[in-house]
């Protein structure tokens, strides 16, 4: 579970301050895909990078996990943020940030590595892993292909394993569909909720377009950082 408790958020801006987030309260289950949603400039992104501890709030709590291992993100150090994320969130940005001279398989390894151990069972666990989600996601035939020989449909795929590869609790992904056309786009949302319900992960999913609405479990609308509507439940289509 994730879960954002009174978050503000303000980033210097002149003289003053902007609020980017005002007092949002969200929650995303686990093993569902809670869609944040909203105009563009109304803190999408910012309620994302306070949920993935790229960010410190100015107040309010960031709580992931469940029951007794519950711990408040934003209370954290640099340095177990840093290792929060390693362990427990999974990221996919806008922009894919794959490794041009890496093919998808070595992208999904590189990251399994980061705070691994190097003996012979740790890789070998890694490496069954980055094939198991390159299965999963549907790039086992193109796991030997860098970024510029995919579709911007495959680069995104890699970025879901990517992000999956250390089977977090929590996975935060800011409009996958954007640079997709429509029939790509519902095909990385059905995958996105096939995943969250397979692997029990508790996903916020960002899209300022609401097409793919039938694919997610939860909805959160977001004006000028606050949370306006907060449906619970299968979204209906219109
Ligand atoms: N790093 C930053 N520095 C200053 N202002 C920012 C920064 N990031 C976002 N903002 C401002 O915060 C508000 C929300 O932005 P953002 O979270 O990117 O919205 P969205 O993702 O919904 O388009 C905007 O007014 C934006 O200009
Ligand atoms: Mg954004």
């Amino acid at each position: 579970m994730i879960e954002l408790q009174n978050v503000t958020l303000t980033f210097p801006d002149g003289e003053n301050r902007v609020t980017a987030v005002d007092n949002v309260t969200l929650r995303g289950r686990n093993g569902t895909v809670t869609g944040i949603t909203g105009p563009s400039g109304s803190g999408k992104s910012s309620i994302l990078a306070v949920a993935a501890t790229l960010i410190r709030p100015d107040s309010g709590g960031v709580l992931i996990g469940n029951g007794s291992d519950t711990i408040d993100a934003a209370q954290l150090s640099k340095h177990e943020a840093t290792e929060l994320r390693r362990e427990r969130i999974g990221i996919v940005f806008q922009q894919s940030n794959l490794l041009p001279a890496l093919t998808a398989r070595e992208q999904l390894q590189v990251m399994a590595r980061l705070g691994g151990g190097t003996s012979r069972a740790t890789r070998a666990r890694i490496e069954a892993r980055a094939e198991d989600l390159l299965d999963a996601v549907g790039l086992t035939q193109h796991a030997d292909k860098r970024p510029h020989q995919l579709s911007g449909g495959q680069r995104q795929r890699v970025a879901i394993a990517r992000g999956l590869v250390h089977d977090p609790e929590v996975l935060l992904v800011d409009e996958p569909t954007s640079a997709l056309d429509q029939e790509r786009g519902a095909e990385i949302m059905h995958l996105i909720s096939r995943l969250a319900h397979e692997r029990d992960t508790a996903t916020l999913l960002v899209t300022h377009d609401l097409v793919h609405r039938e694919t997610l479990d939860d909805l959160v609308t977001v004006v000028d950082g606050r949370v306006t509507t907060a449906l619970t439940g299968r979204v209906p289509t219109r």
